[in-house]
């Protein structure tokens, strides 16, 4: 279903049906990947809601879904690097595929991977839908990723701007 555009300013980067696309590939390759593990998916809040939906729903395996919040933006659009996170998961023993909308700065990536790797899981893995292509002061690989981009700042398919953009069903450039 398409939805309106809410501001002239806003510039179509990844259609809907091209998202759609990449996410049943990532289904099928993270189905692969764990068809004889327990998945326990954990997407982080509130960027990765929409990700999290198609992407699990992709899924041929039945995977356990939790969310964590992750808060690190204001209204700005650059990164306080100040992350703090909010969850009580077990992840002990378990398989975690983390699910993020977009890898910026990668502060957000590194804190959670700090924190769920003290809880000892079987393995540990990132799933991103979107990865900028910039420097960064830590190193993050995902395992998964749907798309590059180029370093400016995008809204739609659950990226905000202010809290607005997140329900476009594509991902949009704002233009200044
Ligand atoms: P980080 O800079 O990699 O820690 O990203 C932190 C969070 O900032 C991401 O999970 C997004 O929610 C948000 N973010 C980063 N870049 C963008 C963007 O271009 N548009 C909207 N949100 C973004």
């Amino acid at each position: 279903m398409s939805q309106k555009l809410e501001s002239p300013s806003l510039d179509v980067l990844i259609s809907e049906s091209a998202i759609q696309q990449r996410v049943r590939e990532l289904g099928r390759q993270v189905s692969a990947d764990y068809h004889n593990r327990e998945l326990h998916l954990v997407g982080v809040l509130t960027g990765a809601f929409l990700f999290m939906a198609d992407l699990s729903r992709a899924l041929e395996i039945s995977p356990v879904v939790h969310f964590i919040q992750a808060s690190s933006y204001g209204d700005s659009t650059s990164s306080s690097g100040n992350v703090h996170l909010s969850h009580a998961l077990k992840l002990a023993g378990k398989h975690v595929l983390v699910v993020e909308d977009i890898l910026d700065t990668g502060l957000t990536l590194a804190k959670i991977l700090q924190d769920f790797r003290s809880y000892n899981p079987a393995s540990l893995e990132i799933c991103t839908l979107l990865n900028k292509n910039r420097s960064r002061t830590v190193s993050i690989m995902p395992k998964y990723n749907g798309f590059m981009i180029e370093d400016e700042f995008v809204v739609g398919y659950g990226l905000d701007l202010a809290g607005r953009y997140r329900t476009l069903p594509h991902i949009a450039v704002i233009q200044p």
